[in-house]
């Protein structure tokens, strides 16, 4: 042997797991016990350790919002119980200076009756047809006129062909003009078409608002107010006449089903969605007051998906004042009907889809192995010990 048995016997000085003996190991039934209860303690916790590192985890970051040009989608699914549609406009404004009146973007309107059963489904049409957009659901009787027939506008705002033929246009033109378009039995087209009639069907009518419109992704107001809207001296304005002078009673009462900006993402929890509320008179003022914080998801998949979140303040007004006299009159000037203010958050949220890393996951599996055996190495130390004093004590007793 000589030197190398020497550097060997020296090297074995390092050994931290000395062996004791066979002989001198005592095999008893509690170690057996112990041994398959941390057999199984290891086994339930190497699952759940392997379980916990195959599930990827969401890490969010926080970073300036650096994206530029972008659109922002809204979409949105509304009911009012107590404004019949053709009463009800959708309008757009952002501070960019945008408006997209009487909206009709992929926007849905459809009518309910009284008990709230869908009536009609009618997609508005196109942007540029908006004039023709909502009031369709009171021309579907199309009346025949000849070629040469050329309706009078009563005095409203000439439209390009320069005739009023139908009871919409003579409608188009007294809006522009600005006038409330509310006696309709002085115009012939209306007569006619029976348009009285049609609205008085109508006015008990709920309506039912639905679908997505893209708006430029900055601070803007979208909101539903009774009445044709239209743009005097960059003002803008509804005519409010056949909301709050139709003999029927018409409310702002709502419930939201849905409002988020952009596409549906599992996790994001749209803090609007189910949310209802509900008035009894109709000048009445809702607003929600949204901030709209763009959110990115990067999955494991290399999918990213653009979405946004977002907060939201309630605030509603009173808008009747009642004087002595008892006369209802407006004050503090508001528009009836549901507002959404929304305001583009400066940050941008990241949440990267990430998996544990196996050097994490050794490591657990070293620690639960270890520190098992440990703490059953402990107890069963324990539990030999008290049993061989208690022997002994037994032991004395008898040769007492
Ligand atoms: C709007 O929400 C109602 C109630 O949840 C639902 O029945 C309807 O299908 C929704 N409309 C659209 C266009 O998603």
């Amino acid at each position: 042997m000589g030197k190398r048995g020497s550097v060997l016997s020296q090297i074995q000085s390092f050994d931290a797991y000395a062996k004791t003996l066979d002989d001198f190991r005592v095999k008893t039934y509690y170690g057996a016990i112990l041994t398959i209860i941390s057999a199984i303690l290891i086994c339930i916790l190497l699952w759940s350790e392997y379980i916990d590192y195959r599930t990827p985890e969401m890490k969010p970051q926080l970073v300036v919002d650096k994206s530029r040009k972008q659109r922002l989608e809204i979409n949105i699914n509304i009911t009012f119980p107590h404004v019949p549609c053709y009463l009800l406009s959708v309008d757009v404004m952002d501070i960019a200076g945008e408006t997209q009146n009487d909206l009709a973007h992929d926007i849905y309107k459809t009518r309910l009756d009284s008990d709230g059963n869908e009536i009609h489904v009618e997609k508005t049409e196109e942007l540029g047809d908006q004039a023709k957009g909502i009031n369709k659901v009171l021309n579907d009787t199309n009346i025949a006129h000849n070629e040469t027939y050329c309706g009078s506008c009563y005095g409203g705002e000439l439209p390009e062909s320069g005739c009023c033929n139908t009871c919409e246009e003579v409608r188009e033109a007294y809006i522009k003009k600005g006038w409330s378009f509310s006696e309709t039995d002085t115009i012939e087209q209306c007569l006619k078409e029976g348009w009285k009639e049609k609205v008085s069907q109508q006015s008990k009518e709920g309506c039912n608002v639905a679908g997505s419109v893209r708006v430029n992704k900055v601070a803007g107001n979208f909101h539903l107010a009774p009445g044709k809207s239209f743009q005097q001296n960059n003002i803008h304005l509804h005519d409010l006449q056949p909301f709050l002078n139709d003999g029927v009673k018409h409310d702002f009462t709502h419930e939201i089903h849905h409002l988020s900006f952009g596409p549906k993402v599992q996790g994001v929890v749209n803090p609007l969605d189910g949310i209802g509320r509900s008035v009894s008179q109709g000048h009445y003022m809702f607003q929600y007051f949204v901030k709209v914080v763009s959110t990115q998801f990067h999955y494991l998949n290399k999918t990213t998906i653009d979405t946004n979140q977002y907060s939201v303040t309630q605030y509603e007004r009173d808008l009747t004042g009642k004087d002595t006299s008892g006369h209802v009159h407006t004050h503090h000037g508001g528009l009836p009907g549901v507002f959404f203010n929304y305001d583009i958050s400066p940050m941008l949220i990241i949440n990267r889809e990430e998996r544990k890393s196996f050097t994490h996951f050794l490591t657990g599996v070293c620690a639960i192995v270890g520190g098992i055996f440990t703490v059953a190495g402990i107890l069963d130390g324990f539990i030999y010990n008290a049993e061989k004093t208690l022997k002994r004590k037994i032991e004395l007793g008898k040769h007492l």
